[in-house]
């Protein structure tokens, strides 16, 4: 690092997300009976104190009398302060320990909040410029050091002007005043740090617009810990996908873009052309054509189960990893399944109907308990195996039929045959997967196979059960009741209308594909999407990917990791060491798995390295998308 570069970094809304005074509000009037009046009051004093009626001496007063702090509140606000840093200071840590001796924190602030909290970050108590709380002795706070420059207008700049550093001075901070010394000329750029509020006059004056400090980093090549600056890969999240995801994509840094409906294709193949990750739900629909397009695409996120709407094959060959949320609604769907179950094994929903139309049925006919009933469940998965431990809660006896050699969980007991399973069973239900040879596996014969008076459930894919039997076998009575969330037809909005020939039957409970719609499973899928989505970006890492080769990868220490997708033709892997050999490059770790289309080879090299390598790494033939962490 050259000796005279200077980094002057305020505190309030950039090193930290907030503003300490708005907090130490919050903790100092905990429980008192006019607080709200007094936080409107000293939101009054600040904009007074910004519009120049009131000196920032008079405001820092004010407020400090307004609030009657006490020192036991201060130490409560450093530790709210500590866990409210600047996400993109968080992960910059290492800059702030490499260039201790350069950077100040500046601040209209107190010291007593501001240098426990900058100095784990290894910025030095001598760097760190800030106004001194005076107390009355008994540890009530009454005002402020007035001989300190900070503590009056202007005083940033007096601050600077005092500290003559010698060499350039970059300043980074959301406020006017921090704009102030660029503009008295103690500075050579003023940088408007946006991450966490953006105020129009102070753009207008910055010399850039850092969105992060990982943009800073970059722009002045200091940047240690990422690559590229999260700030510049472009997220575009459409359908109104939950709230949350777009928290924590904002959080990681990334310039999130939010459309609450989908697209459609035409506009999608225009609009995907500058994005690089993409987050869906069940409607948009990511074709070969949108495909064609994307050349900086990296990732999609499905913010569902199903990835039907994507074309898979073409993502693939375009280098496009697909990631989706496969279980995040796993306990709705068996939450619904036991709520099903009880509801027909007493015939409540008949009941209830009849309330209705004003019957009043009362009688035990016909009506039982799960307890010491024989639940079979077809498709042992990760719903399956759920309802087998709730179910088994419940005191059913659980048996299971797996295509796949499946772990009985509890005391379930496994099934060698569908036909075994359908025998014996009091309730029966399908949690299989919906592959096409799963057409029919219930029809004619299936039920007769099974018990009289069985209960039946489908909350899996429609096609699995042949219904003109299941309603042949409602009305013969051989089935006493039946529950149906999925259809061989689903209606595709909520204009058009749903017909089937389950429709009217007694003690039948049909719902419109419902089984994974909770609020809790949208949470779940807000969170677990952008977790993989990150994973990929920040490591490599593809765990759970729909379409690449799945490979977890340990986190990279002092080294640099080379991610190379191509197509899978042989000798791929030769040609990347061959060319790595070549410049004498040390490779401390190498992961490589394939898929039918794909090969995906994640090499960790040292750390010095010659440039001219990564240009001819991307140039192998058949490599389809290349590119460097560290
Ligand atoms: P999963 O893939 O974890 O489990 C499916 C299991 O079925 C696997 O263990 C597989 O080996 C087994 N299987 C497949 N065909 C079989 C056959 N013919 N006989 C016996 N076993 C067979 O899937 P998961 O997450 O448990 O989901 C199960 C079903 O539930 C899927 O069809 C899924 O689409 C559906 N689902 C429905 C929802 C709704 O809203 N109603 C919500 C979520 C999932």
């Amino acid at each position: 690092m050259k000796p005279n570069k200077y980094f002057v970094i305020d505190f309030d809304s950039t090193f930290t997300k907030v503003e300490a005074f708005d907090v130490l509000a919050d903790i100092s009037l905990e429980g008192h009976p006019e607080k709200n009046q007094i936080k409107k009051k000293i939101l009054d004093i600040t904009n007074q104190g910004m519009e120049g009626v009131l000196s920032l001496r008079e405001s820092i007063q004010k407020r400090i009398e307004l609030l009657s702090p006490q020192k036991k509140h201060i130490h409560l606000l450093v530790n709210h302060l500590k866990s409210l840093v600047s996400e993109s200071f968080k992960r910059n840590k290492d800059f702030f320990i490499s260039h201790a001796e350069n950077i100040y924190i500046i601040s209209n602030g107190f010291k007593e909040f501001v240098e426990p909290v900058v100095t784990e970050f290894g910025i030095k108590k001598e760097n760190v410029l800030a106004n001194e709380f005076v107390t009355d002795g008994n540890g009530k706070i009454t005002g402020v050091n007035t001989n300190n420059p900070l503590s009056a207008n202007n005083g940033k700049v007096e601050m600077l002007k005092q500290l003559n550093l010698p060499g350039d001075v970059y300043v980074i901070g959301d406020g006017y005043t921090d704009y102030e010394i660029k503009h008295s000329g103690l500075a050579n750029k003023f940088y408007a740090f946006t991450e966490n509020i953006e105020r129009e006059s102070v753009l207008a004056k910055a010399d850039h617009i850092a969105p992060s400090l990982d943009e800073f980093l970059y722009l002045n090549k200091l940047n240690t810990v990422i690559s590229y600056p999260k700030n510049r890969i472009s997220v575009l999240l459409l359908e109104n996908v939950h709230p949350i995801a777009l928290e924590l994509m904002k959080a990681e840094g990334f310039a999130v873009e939010t459309y609450p409906a989908g697209l459609d294709e035409s506009e999608l193949s225009e609009k995907i052309k500058n994005v690089s990750v993409l987050g869906i739900r069940s409607k948009t629909q990511v074709t070969a054509k949108v495909l064609e397009n994307a050349n900086r695409l990296m990732a999609i996120g499905a913010f569902c189960i199903g990835t039907n709407q994507i074309d898979l094959k073409a993502a693939t060959q375009k280098g496009v990893a697909v990631f989706n949320a496969p279980f995040s609604n796993t306990r709705s769907v068996v939450e619904m399944a036991i709520a099903e179950m009880i509801m027909l094994i007493r015939g409540f929903y008949d009941k209830s109907n009849k309330m209705h139309l004003g019957k009043w049925d009362k009688s035990a006919k016909g009506s039982y308990e799960v307890r010491g009933k024989k639940l079979g469940i077809i498709g042992y998965g990760n719903i399956g195996a759920q309802l087998s431990v709730i179910a088994e809660n419940l005191g059913m006896k659980v048996f299971y039929y797996d295509k796949e050699e499946k772990l009985a969980l509890g005391n379930a007991v496994k099934c060698k045959s569908q036909k075994e399973l359908l025998n014996l069973a009091d309730v029966v239900t399908l949690h299989v997967d919906g592959r096409e040879s799963n057409t029919n596996i219930i029809g004619g014969e299936e039920f007769a196979q099974m018990k009289k008076g069985v209960i039946f459930l489908n909350l899996s894919r429609g096609h699995v059960v042949d219904v003109k039997a299941l309603r042949e076998n409602i009305l013969n009575g051989k089935v006493a009741g039946c529950a149906v969330d999925v259809f061989p037809y689903e209606p595709i909005s909520n204009d058009e209308e749903f017909v089937s020939d389950l429709c009217g039957l007694p003690n039948v409970i049909l719902t419109p594909h419902i089984g994974g719609s909770t609020a809790e499973a949208q949470e779940n899928i807000g969170n677990f999407v952008p977790g993989k989505l990150m994973d990929y970006i920040n490591t490599g890492s593809t765990s759970n990917s729909v379409n690449f080769p799945n490979l977890t990868l340990p986190t990279l220490e002092n080294a640099h990791r080379l991610i190379h997708i191509h197509h899978n033709v042989p000798g791929i892997l030769a040609r990347i060491n061959q060319t790595l050999a070549d410049h004498g490059i040390n490779i401390v770790g190498q992961y490589l798995k394939t898929n039918e289309q794909i090969g995906y080879v994640i090499t960790d090299i040292n750390k010095e390295y010659d440039k001219e390598v990564i240009k001819q790494l991307r140039a192998i033939e058949h490599t389809i998308k290349f590119r460097v962490l560290y």
